[in-house]
């Protein structure tokens, strides 16, 4: 019998997983993925950025590099991220191996097996997957149209001993329940934290693709408000505005923590992709960020405008959804205790792909919510496949 860790026995293969081997299949319409569409990307610029390096930067693309990242990415993100109003000189950078990288570290810098977090229901599953890795016990906090339920912040603040290591938050866009923090959920979560030794992680990978400028000051970020008494870990990703085959992300975290951060990522890769790094900084410093951001958004708000047209023309009205406005996601509330699973079997029969609500639950059982992604799926494929996925809905509900 083969011995594996304790930390491993706790991990399956996510749902989300599983589904995307069904969703490669041909003529699958997927609404299952949080990738970008493959005919987004940003090629030309691609090929003119790396035709454009010397023999020096192209060695230098091809070696190792400094484990927290290539200098002159380092300061060109800086650049970038302190124009968002980020507390750059206050703080370190980091740059990891995508922004999942920068969750993995930091889970394994503050817990211990057998620790409590405090995280959102629902959650990204990569972080919970994260999380469970390291052996934490996952304290849920319910998500509201405008945020986590802080009253039940405070109760779980209240009730939990020892207190939990540190909580995480996805404030904008998020994934996969759409909405976005209002600021006064975000204050009320700064008080009830401060001079309580929980930090917080603060992942923020959608916020650049937003389709009303006038959300703007309410995306402001809890890093960003730089509050008294509250370590804040703010982590990001350039896969949602370059692509994630770079596998490039970044964390941007106080001195004290950086310095155990980056202990941990040189024993797991020593560095991030070097090739990677150089692309990236050349894409920051050449304005192509700027210009293919802003044809990032103007293409997912069409997709994301014809998701809403789509679900109102066809959802039963006993299905309620949140409506985007940025991202990548929109989140579907069936009637309660509707076993979304079931209507998922219904929708890949008749060739349509999404995600079931547990596999964001952090108990895994809450299963009457539905993530159905619009990044990936061209509007016209977006027409085709909700008809699809309501009639799996009816034929599931109305039985
Ligand atoms: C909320 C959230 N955080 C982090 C990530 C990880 O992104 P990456 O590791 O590609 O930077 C994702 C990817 O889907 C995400 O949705």
């Amino acid at each position: 019998m083969t011995r594996f860790a304790n930390s491993v026995s706790s991990l399956s293969s996510s749902e989300i997983r599983d589904l995307m081997s069904l969703a490669t299949a041909p003529n699958m319409i997927s609404f299952a993925g949080g990738m970008p569409g493959n005919d987004l990307f940003p090629l030309d610029e691609m090929d003119r950025i790396y035709n454009s390096l010397t023999v020096k930067e192209k060695q230098a693309a091809l070696q190792y590099g400094p484990t927290t990242g290539m200098p002159s990415l380092l300061e060109s993100l800086s650049g970038y991220l302190e124009a968002r109003g980020l507390p750059v000189k206050k703080n370190r950078l980091i740059i990891t191996t995508g922004s999942l990288q920068a969750i993995h570290i930091l889970a394994r810098a503050f817990i211990d097996p057998g620790d409590s977090l405090l995280v959102e229901s629902p959650s990204f599953i990569g972080a919970l997957s994260a999380f469970r890795a390291c052996q934490a016990k996952l304290v849920s906090v319910p998500l509201k149209e405008d945020g986590m339920d802080t009253g039940r912040l405070k109760k779980m603040l209240e009730s939990s001993h020892p207190k939990p290591k540190f909580l995480y938050y996805a404030p904008n866009f998020h994934n996969p329940a759409g909405i976005i923090y209002s600021r006064k959920v975000k204050q009320e979560m700064i008080t009830l934290l401060k001079d309580q030794d929980i930090p917080i992680i603060e992942d923020d990978v959608y916020s650049d693709i937003w389709f009303h400028e006038e959300d703007l000051p309410e995306m402001k970020l809890i890093k960003a408000m730089d509050p008294e008494g509250i370590d804040v870990c703010f982590t990001g990703s350039f896969s949602k505005m370059l692509g994630p085959g770079l596998r490039l992300g970044w964390m941007l975290v106080p001195e004290h923590i950086f310095r155990k951060c980056e202990l941990i990522k040189q024993s797991i890769d020593a560095c991030s992709p070097s090739l990677s790094q150089v692309i990236a900084d050349k894409f920051i410093r050449r304005g192509d960020i700027f210009s293919y951001t802003a044809r990032m958004r103007e293409e997912y708000r069409k997709r994301g405008l014809a998701m809403i047209d789509a679900l109102e023309e066809n959802l039963p009205a006993y299905v309620s959804f949140v409506k985007p406005r940025g991202g990548f996601y929109t989140w579907l509330q069936l009637p309660e205790g509707t076993d979304s699973t079931a209507v998922l079997r219904k929708a890949i029969e008749k060739g349509v792909v999404f995600v079931t609500g547990k596999t964001f639950d952090p108990d895994g059982v809450k299963n009457d919510q539905m993530r159905v992604s619009f990044c990936n799926t061209d509007v016209v494929t977006i027409r085709r496949g909700i008809p699809i996925i309501a009639d799996a809905i009816r034929e599931v509900c109305d039985r």
